[in-house]
Formats: C-alpha cells, sequence, structure tokens
C-alpha cells in the first residue's frame, strides 16, 4: 500500500463519525503523521463545522466534478495543522463519488488519508468504501444502531474491504445498553475502541477545538488516542492547545505554512 486510506463509516446517522474523523485527524497531525482528511459527506458536510472553517471558497464537491485540482482545495486549519478538503456547504445534488478513487490515486503527498462518510447503505457510501483500504465502523451501543452497522459490515465484506473494526461510541454503562460482547457477536466483528459519552465532545464542537486538543485527558480523549495509537501503529502525541487568540493563530499558521513548527 502506498497509502493508507480510512473510511469511518456507519449504518445509522449521528453517532459520531465526523467528531471520530476530525479527532483522529487531530492526533495524527499532532504525532508528524502526514494525514489528509476529507469530509466526503456532501449532503450534511460538518467537517468544516467541527473546525470553524466555512470561509472556503472551493469543496469536495468542485475536485469531483474536475472543476479544480485536489491541491487547489486543501484548506490548512491553523489552530490544528489538519489539511483538510471541506465539502461545499451549498447544496447540490446527487455528487457522485465515482471519482473519488482517482482523486485519491493521484495525491502522492500523503501517507494517511481519513474519510469522514455520510451514514447509510447508499451507493455513494458504497463508493467511498471502495475507496479506502481500511474502515472503521462506529456504532452506539444500541439495537437499532448495531443492527446498522451489521449491514454496513455486510456491505463492506461484499466489496472486499478490511474493516479494522467497530468504534462503540457514547458509553454511558447503563443497564439498558448492549454489552461489549453482544455487539461483537452481533457484528462478527472485534471492537477496536470504547468511546464514553463525554460532554467535553459538544462543547468541543461549539468552541469548534476538536476534543482531542481541547481536552486533551478527558476520558473520550484518553480512548481516541488509542484508536489512533492503534490505527497508524505508532505512539500518538498529545496535542498542544494553546488559548492564544486570533493573532496567535494567524502566527502559528504562517508558522505552519513556512514549515517552522
Ligand atoms: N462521545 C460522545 N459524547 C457525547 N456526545 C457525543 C459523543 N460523540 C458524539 N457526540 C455528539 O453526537 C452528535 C453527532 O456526532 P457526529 O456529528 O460526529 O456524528 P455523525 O455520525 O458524523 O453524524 P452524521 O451521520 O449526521 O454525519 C454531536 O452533536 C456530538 O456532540
Ligand atoms: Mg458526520
Amino acid at each position: 500500500l502506498d497509502k493508507q486510506i480510512i473510511g469511518i463509516i456507519s449504518g445509522k446517522g449521528g453517532v459520531g463519525k465526523s467528531t471520530i474523523a476530525v479527532n483522529l485527524a487531530t492526533l495524527f497531525v499532532a504525532s508528524d503523521y502526514n494525514n489528509l482528511l476529507i469530509d466526503c459527506d456532501t449532503s450534511n458536510p460538518s467537517v468544516g463545522l467541527h473546525l470553524g472553517i466555512w470561509q472556503h471558497s472551493y469543496g469536495l464537491q468542485d475536485v469531483l466534478l474536475g472543476k479544480i485540482k485536489p491541491d487547489e482545495a486543501i484548506v490548512l486549519h491553523p489552530a490544528t495543522g489538519i489539511r483538510v478538503i471541506p465539502s461545499s456547504l451549498s447544496y447540490e445534488r446527487d455528487t457522485s463519488m465515482k471519482n473519488l478513487s482517482k482523486v485519491l490515486s493521484n495525491m502522492k503527498t500523503y501517507n494517511c488519508i481519513t474519510l469522514d462518510a455520510p451514514p447509510g447503505l447508499s451507493e455513494e457510501v458504497e463508493d467511498i468504501m471502495k475507496t479506502c483500504n481500511e474502515l472503521v465502523v462506529v456504532t452506539t451501543p444500541d439495537v437499532p444502531s448495531v443492527t446498522s452497522a451489521t449491514k454496513i459490515i455486510d456491505l463492506a465484506e461484499t466489496n472486499r474491504i478490511p474493516v479494522a473494526g467497530l468504534v462503540v461510541n457514547r458509553i454511558l454503562n447503563r443497564k439498558y445498553e448492549l454489552h461489549m460482547q453482544e455487539i461483537e457477536s452481533l457484528c462478527n466483528t472485534r471492537i477496536i475502541a470504547k468511546i464514553p459519552e463525554d460532554s467535553g465532545v459538544p462543547e468541543s464542537i461549539a468552541v469548534k477545538v476538536p476534543i482531542a486538543m481541547y481536552r486533551p485527558k478527558s476520558p473520550a480523549s484518553l480512548a481516541i488516542n488509542r484508536l489512533a495509537t492503534d490505527l497508524c501503529g505508532k505512539r500518538i502525541a498529545q496535542p498542544q492547545y494553546a488559548n492564544v487568540g486570533v493573532f496567535g493563530q494567524f502566527i502559528n499558521f504562517v508558522k505552519r505554512v513556512l514549515g517552522r513548527v
């Protein structure tokens, strides 16, 4: 494999894919793991919203339509240093993901690409899956979400795309939740991360700093850090967040552009 392409997928919506994708990217970048994050959810793009970047003029849709080159769509996020191809917020129906694979294979600079997928079992999701060489299936510990997860795992297997494992998110450890063994046996797939319900997550989204950087010691951050370590096979550094204000962020941005950080 010349690069690792990790798809963050789920059957059911709202289980935490975008949160996990953004935080994995934050941790990869903090560890000098050359990563690009792509928002493949063209209907409800949220990576840009999590990171507070919405002034971008281009999005993935323009790349897929061949209007611009992938490099021209990359935005550098000042606070984290993540390089991201956002999806454009303007509603465009039926953006085909058929070209995604070609777009990615032409990108040489990155040794890891993280894709945030839309929910569901659509043809679009299948096309996204086919561009990946590793899938992370996200679920919450309840029957509807796990049932959906089994379907998306089947779809991955039909397409012979390796599933790295299940991430169970928003665990409250309540009696009514499915047990981890039940989830593993229903999905016939190994759980590679257990992420607790953590009020730091919605808070971090509101302040637009990924929780891995905003609250690196919080329970959710520690769990996502272990997942990142597993996925890239090396120890992950803790991202440093200095609340430096707008000017400080600008300075950091300039330093990064100049390669001084
Ligand atoms: N571990 C967690 N603890 C608390 N809240 C969480 C956690 N993970 C995610 N959330 C909340 O769940 C909501 C949905 O998360 P997110 O947008 O990441 O899900 P998604 O799977 O990408 O959704 P969609 O399918 O719509 O793209 C967010 O508002 C977020 O604050
Ligand atoms: Mg999402």
